[in-house]
């Protein structure tokens, strides 16, 4: 049973089961996002992070159970009404040949317009302001097929905050980027959370920025979630081996108190020409 977050959830997810045609794969999750927080899904490839995601954006139907936004069960509203409250980035999201970094930004605006009722001038204020704060206003013109995987995903996040919900879930927005650029976008997004009042889900791969950067982690397996808590709480070398399978110590960042997993390599995988200690005799190594 998951631990009751702090602050009021704006969007939960009741007993769901959820899956595909061919394939059941939420088995019963419990899940609350608290509002103005950080929270990261962690779990293995395949575990359901993004059928979660899809469910709790309701972008997928449970076939048991519900989801709330805002107390109130999100099939219930209308898809503009959720869209206006709730963005969502996919994983891997791909966008149209030659379309430009501010064609795609303004993408994110297609909830608020209406055939009879269109606000240019707040629709460009939002464009205008994703942009400036995801700092890709240099390259608005450009299409966004020829940028950086690091620029690219910037536009991405860009488009999410030009929809102006407060409510963000990104799947996956760091992955196979340099861990310099990682870093970049997760102090982007902490700071959405932290001085903006946004609350946010991610799904992430890397273990330790997840524990670096989230006020809450929630960490899952074949479809349910084993842990969730403060990374303080469930980061540890237990809960790695249960949920990852994965043998790691975990330590403490001495400066900040975050806990770091370091992968322990079993006897014959580790480097041979490291020396036992600093008093050994380099000439006894061969
Ligand atoms: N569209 C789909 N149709 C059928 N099975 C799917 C589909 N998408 C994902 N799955 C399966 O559902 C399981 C969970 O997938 P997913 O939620 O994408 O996991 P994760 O995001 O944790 O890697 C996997 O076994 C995957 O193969
Ligand atoms: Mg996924």
């Amino acid at each position: 049973m998951p631990s009751t977050p702090a602050k009021t959830p704006r969007l939960t997810g009741e007993a769901l089961h959820a899956g595909y045609e061919s394939r059941r794969v939420l088995d019963g999750v419990d899940l609350a996002v608290a509002e103005g927080q950080l929270t990261v899904l962690l779990g293995p490839n395949g575990s359901g992070k993004s059928t979660l995601l899809k469910t709790l954006a309701r972008t997928l139907t449970p076939s048991a159970g519900r989801v709330c936004l805002d107390g109130q069960d999100i099939h219930r509203r209308n898809t503009r009404e959720v869209a206006q409250r709730l963005g969502i980035l996919p994983q891997g999201p791909s966008a149209p040949e030659g379309l430009t970094v501010r064609q795609l930004v303004g993408m994110g605006r297609f909830p608020h317009r209406r055939l009879w009722r269109q606000d240019a001038e707040r629709d460009a204020r939002a464009i205008h302001a994703a942009m400036a704060y995801t700092d890709v206003a240099a390259f608005a013109e450009r299409s966004v097929d020829a940028l950086s995987g690091g620029q690219r995903q910037r536009c991405w996040i860009a488009m999410v905050l030009a929809q102006e919900t407060d409510l963000i879930l990104l799947d996956e927005p760091t992955t196979f980027l340099d861990l310099k650029v990682q870093v970049d976008l997760l102090e982007l997004l902490s700071r959405l959370a932290h001085e903006h009042g946004r609350t946010l889900l991610l799904v992430l791969h890397d273990l330790n920025l997840a524990a670096a950067y989230a006020d809450r982690l929630v960490m899952m397996r074949d479809g349910r979630i084993v842990t969730s808590g403060t990374p303080r709480d469930v980061f540890t070398a237990t809960h790695l081996k249960g949920v990852f399978d994965l043998d790691a110590r975990v330590l403490e960042d001495p400066e900040t108190g975050s806990p770091i997993c370091v992968p322990t390599p079993r006897r014959g995988a580790r480097p041979s020409a490291r020396p036992a200690s600093p008093t050994v005799d380099r000439r006894c190594i061969s």
